[in-house]
Parts: C-alpha cells; structure tokens; sequence
C-alpha cells in the first residue's frame, strides 16, 4: 500500500475559468452555497491501495455507477469551513486542524477510512489557493469550503466500502440568515440522533433526518429547529445545522454538553474558550425546554444564539413551541454577550485579534 505522506497532487489546467467580471457579479450578493467556484479537489481511496490520484481539478460533474454504495447506504461524512480576507489582504483559514481532526472521528463512525490529517490540511490549502479570486471581501463574506468523502463501491451489498472519494469544492458566501434575529421552532414530533447513534458524526444522514423537521419549524413561521432529546424530549440538544447557547443575566453562558449526541461544533469550541478567556462563566450542562420558555419569561434568560461555521453566532430572538412563542431580550437584535462573542469570534477570524491558540491558518 503506498503511504499517503508521499501522495503529490497533480494539477489539471482549467480550460475556461470564470471571468472577473462574471466572477464579480457572481460574488456580489451569493445565496448560501449557490454559487460554485471554479476548481475542486479529489483524493481516492481503494482498500490495499490506500489514498492514490490526488488532483487539483475544474469544477465538474462526478460520473457514479448507480450501485454506488452512497446511494443507497448513505455512506458519507463532511465538514464545513471558511477562508476569510484578512485585513492585510492575506486569506485566513480558521481551523482547519480541528476539522481534519473531526473528519477523522466521523469517518472512524461510519466505518470509512481516516483521511491523514496533513493530507486534509494539504487538499483544503491546494482548493483555496487554486480558488483565492474567490474570496470575498466584507464583514460578513467568506469563502465557505466543503470537504466530503463518500462510498463509491459499485455493490449493493451492505457493508462498509472498499472505494471512497474525497472531495474538496467551496462556495463565497455573506451571512447564513437574512433577518437579524432567528425564530426557533421546538419540535416535539421528531428527535435528531439518539444514544449510541451518529449525532455526533458530521454525516449526511443526520441532516436528512432534520429536513423534515426542519419543514415544521418553517410550516410554524421559523427559520430553524430545535431538537430536544432522543430519551426523555426534555433537554435542549442543537438546531437542525448549528450548536446553541444561552445567556443568563448574571452574564454568564451555556450550552448542552457533548454527551456523544450532539455535534462537537468548532464554532461551538472556539466560542466556550474565547468566553472564558474574556472572563465570563460558561457553563456546558443540561437545559429543559421548560426551564427555557420559563427563564424567557422571568428575564433570567437574557439572551440566546446559534453557532456554527455557516451561521456564524446568529441571535435567536424568539422561541416558539405548540403552546405559544416566547421573545427572547429585544427579541429583535444581537444583545450585549452574544455581540461581544461575535466580534471577538469574527476579529480572530480575520486576523484583528491576537491569535494566541494558533487558529488561524
Ligand atoms: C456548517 O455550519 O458548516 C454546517 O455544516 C451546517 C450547515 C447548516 C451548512
């Protein structure tokens, strides 16, 4: 088997990218993940022969017989991360270590093999390089990138793959929801991953799962779920593609720990530590709907958001069960932590904040 460490990608000229000016038009105002850049990047992978063909390539179609295990097994794991424009005109990648790391995790979960963290690393800077006219400037705009690997095995027996496909495409995009504040629909009909299961795999099948919940929320006038417990549909658990946090009067924040249901989000990561390097309380524990709509109401709850590498650190400002709807603080607008977290989160980003944990790539 040849060793992954040696693999060298090949680069295939692209034959008509983009224009600048059509490039220009495209990038003005992108509707998350519409736009297509002009390259991609692919690894294979093939049982006794490991990672082999490795290529910086034009964006394309992909050619799958149509017993391709994915098709059918839902054999596929991804990762979401952003490049941004620093302010001295460089491109910052945030993290890409702790998604090469999480890959690996989801891949192990769904029996696939471990792409090797350099090799992720590697495939990821070849794709923004390749791409860097992609870009965006502004506050809110970034190049979003989508590395995915899924079972390409023509067989339809079921069993872990013994040929994958690694991929790495991308999109620019602005901010993940258009209003200032999100409306989050608690749903008591569905359940997004129970113990034992993939919740914390970052696997394709889990966001299927959602969509049909995620159909309730906006058949209820709201942009986004929220999925309570698999055991006793009590405990806050994520949103139907992001992590969730509470703010308390005292200042202090929280969120539902990683008890092996729950998507270990990076955003969600960065957040815990830049809170309480700023000195704020943060606490990763339970939280009951009803404590929620109670403490909502009572004003113990000042503020609450969502994070995720889409959506940023996004205000929730409204609540809504079967029972009714609760306004969280303005209801409107970011408040007073979940802005200070924003700004700091989006300064290291970009490269306005020392970047003392080496995040920024
Ligand atoms: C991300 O934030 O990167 C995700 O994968 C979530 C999805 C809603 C885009």
């Amino acid at each position: 088997m040849s060793s992954a460490e040696d693999l060298t990608f090949t680069h295939l000229p692209h034959p008509d990218p983009t224009s600048p000016e059509k490039r220009a038009e495209l990038m003005a105002n992108p509707s998350f993940g519409r736009v297509a850049t002009d390259h991609m990047v692919m690894i294979r992978y093939k049982e006794g022969k490991g990672w082999y063909d490795a290529q910086v390539m034009p964006r394309g179609p992909l050619t799958l017989d149509p017993s391709a295990a994915v098709l059918h097994y839902a054999q596929e794991i991804f990762e979401g991360l952003k490049a941004f424009r620093t302010s001295e005109g460089g491109i910052a990648i945030f993290r890409p270590e702790a998604n090469a790391q999480r890959f690996q995790k989801s891949a192990e979960r769904m029996a696939m093999p471990q792409l090797p963290a350099k090799l992720f690393i590697e495939a990821v800077d070849l794709f923004v390089k390749a791409d860097q006219d992609w870009v965006p400037e502004g506050e809110n705009a970034s190049l979003y990138i989508r590395p995915f690997m899924f079972a390409n095995d023509a067989f339809l027996g079921v069993k872990p793959a013994s040929e994958y496909i690694f991929l790495v495409i991308g999109a620019p995009v602005g901010a993940y929801f258009s209003s200032g504040a999100v409306t989050v629909w608690v749903s008591e009909t569905y359940t997004r991953a129970a113990p034992g299961g993939t919740g914390a795999a970052k696997c394709g099948g889990n966001y299927a799962g959602s969509l049909l919940a995620q159909a309730e929320a906006k058949y209820n006038g709201c942009d986004q779920v929220v999925f309570l417990d698999a055991v006793k549909h009590r405990f806050v658990e994520e949103m139907g593609g992001m992590n969730i946090f509470f703010v308390f009067e005292d200042g202090s924040i929280a969120t539902p720990p990683l008890t092996g249901t729950i998507l270990p989000g990076i955003t969600r990561d960065s957040i815990l530590t830049i809170a309480s390097e700023n000195g704020l309380t943060v606490r990763e524990e339970p939280y009951a709907i009803d404590q929620w709509l109670e403490d909502a109401k009572s004003g113990h709850l000042t503020e609450a958001f969502a994070c995720g590498t889409a959506a940023a650190i996004s205000p929730i400002g409204t609540v809504k069960t079967r029972e009714g709807e609760v306004k969280i603080g303005s209801g409107t607008s970011a408040g007073q932590v979940t802005g200070a977290l924003r700004t700091a989160l989006l300064g290291t980003q970009r490269g306005r904040v020392p970047d003392s944990h080496n995040w920024v790539h």
